[in-house]
């Protein structure tokens, strides 16, 4: 595809339109379409921007903690999601009906997602996955051609005459499908094929609207199949507001097998989502992010040429809209965000014509599903251990000692290690990503075990046989170490000196999810000839507590709407 700097069309970009912000934009749909990473030099050749633009742009998207830069890489970071997460909020039906579409996913023991109409195309915005082989998966914001899908033909029975025109010049101008990155292409086929399948599509449709569901029979990938039932907003006068799917792979379901079989649980389900929509309460409006205007002010004094502060300003009028803050006015906006009115309008405009913007009620705006396409897909499928590697890096070359991220095992009695940064130093413990230690001798475990609820420590009496004295310092004692936990809980941290091995000491403090639950725990392990008991808890724990918030940041923000797998 040629390199192209406003976004897949040729119209004409608005005379007061940010140039910057548009610039921006693009760089992070290139990162996207990526996978998540490009070079610097890649980013030139698929953006067509000048060496010196993409430089600046990737170091002021890095102070905003939307990229990262390793080495000669851009790295979107989950803090990016923030974006998607406004759209996701405002929109409100995650909120609403992602435990809905989960706990069909468990009943069915099939993947079940949540996709909106975009434009031409549909756009997943919750996705409840079993992982299988075999069949590809998509991710939330990944957005299909309507056609190719089950929930296509529903959100076309809802076209206008205008829509259907611009879905026949897509299919025209893109007959295999480029400007989907998400599905494999279309083998190119003839004018008369194709000519068949857009009516088949219409007909499609057609029936679609007479049976209020719909089937895809391996219309992306051979063996992938759909259906499809619409999820309806009785306060929207009954217009669809997204359409719940379950997906199967032939393996398991024919087509008709599985509207045969799953079709009715389906709709069941869907008729508790649209209970759902009727009874929620209005969400109360969030709060509005606060003195984004003084940290762009003070990022332009500090990296000057090297921070597009308009760039940066135009990215905070996104995060101004959310839950219970769908539509905003101009007013609004410039209120939220600092702005003045002048900069908000132009920013509004910029992202109007980008299609990410809409115009809403008389005087409003409101943001559209593409907004999940500034970064937003690579990173729904995390993991913590992901989130925290640089944390940990960048933790280890502060302090010069390795750091390390663990969880509990599922028996509880051991700590596994999932992420790790080591430095250079030799130590006897030899520890790396997947090793496994007891949970009670090591500071990541006691971190861990203070969180649980002491009836579900494997530490009482039956477990007492599992302490045993690893050097002559480990607590053995199930009450000693009963009493330690409780230690840690109320100081927020774990030291452990000496017990695992001699010479060993290690700092460790939780990471907690957005709900305050300890999903992991991070250390910082230390020879101790090195450093004294004190000085790791003078030196070393600022540092640990100061990462730990990091993770648990980018966590909340990753965590917010996608899933962040923990092992
Ligand atoms: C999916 O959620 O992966 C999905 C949904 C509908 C389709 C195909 C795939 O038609």
């Amino acid at each position: 595809m040629p390199a192209k700097t406003t976004l897949d069309d040729d119209r004409a970009v608005p005379a007061e339109a940010v140039t910057p912000l548009i610039r921006g934009v693009v760089v992070l749909r290139r990162l996207t379409e990526a996978g998540g990473t490009l070079s610097a030099s890649g980013l030139e050749r698929s953006t067509g921007l000048a060496r010196s633009t993409v430089d600046r742009i990737a170091s002021t998207l890095a102070r905003m903690g939307y990229v990262r830069l390793d080495g000669r890489d851009v790295v979107l970071a989950p803090r990016v999601m923030e974006l998607g997460n406004a759209y996701l909020a405002a929109l409100g039906l995650p909120a609403l009906l992602a435990s809905h579409a989960d706990a069909l996913a468990d009943a069915l023991d099939e993947s079940v997602s949540l996709a909106v109409a975009d434009r031409d195309g549909i756009r997943f915005i919750h996705q409840a996955t079993r992982r299988r082989a075999m069949s590809l998966s998509f991710r939330i914001g990944d957005r299909l051609p309507a056609e190719r899908t089950a929930p296509g033909p529903l959100f076309a029975t809802e076209w206008t005459d205008a829509q259907w025109r611009a879905w026949h010049e897509r299919r025209a101008a893109d007959p295999q499908d480029r400007g989907f990155p998400a599905v494999p292409p279309r083998e190119h086929t003839s004018p008369d094929e194709d000519e068949e399948y857009d009516q088949d599509f219409a007909r499609r449709a057609e029936r679609a609207g007479k049976d209020g569901w719909a089937l895809d029979d391996q219309l992306i990938e051979p063996g992938l199949v759909a259906v499809s039932v619409p999820v309806r907003d009785p306060r929207a006068g009954g217009r669809i507001a997204c359409v719940a799917n379950v997906v199967s792979h032939t393996s398991r379901h024919t087509a008709a097998h599985l509207r045969d079989t799953l079709l009715p649980r389906l709709r069941t389900a869907v008729a508790e989502m649209e209970r759902e929509l009727r009874e929620a309460p209005e969400p109360a409006p969030g709060p509005a992010p606060t003195g984004l205007a003084t940290w762009t002010g003070a990022s332009k004094q500090e990296l000057g040429r090297e921070f597009v502060e308009s760039l940066a300003r135009g990215l905070t009028v996104l995060t101004a809209f959310g839950a219970g803050r769908a539509e905003l006015t101009l007013t609004d906006v410039a209120r939220a965000t600092g702005l003045s009115r002048a900069t908000a309008r132009r920013a509004l405009i910029t992202y109007e014509h980008l299609g990410l913007v809409r115009q809403s009620g008389t005087r409003g705006f409101a943001l559209t599903p593409r907004v999940l396409s500034l970064g937003f897909p690579p990173l729904s499928r995390t993991s913590l251990a992901r989130i925290a590697a640089p944390h940990l890096a960048e933790l280890a070359y502060r302090v010069h000692e390795s750091a390390s991220l663990a969880v509990l095992t599922p028996s509880g009695e051991e700590i596994q290690y999932t992420a790790r940064a080591a430095t250079a130093r030799v130590m006897s413990v030899n520890v790396t990503v997947g090793t496994r230690l007891p949970a009670y001798a090591t500071s990541l475990g006691r971190v861990l075990l203070a969180d649980l609820p002491p009836g579900e420590r494997k530490l009482d009496a039956s477990g007492a046989a599992l302490l045993r004295p690893l050097t002559p310092r480990t607590i053995t004692d199930p009450s000693t170490l009963t009493a330690a936990l409780e230690d840690v809980r109320a100081r927020g941290y774990a030291l452990v000196d000496e017990e695992l091995e001699e010479g060993l000491r290690s700092v460790a403090v939780p990471v907690r999810d957005r709900t305050g639950r300890v999903v992991a725990a991070v250390n910082v392990a230390t020879h101790a000839a090195r450093r004294t008991v004190e000085e790791c808890v003078r030196e070393v724990l600022p540092e640990l507590l100061e990462t730990a918030g990091r993770v648990e940041g980018d966590l909340g923000v990753a965590g917010r709407f996608a899933r962040v797998s923990v092992e």
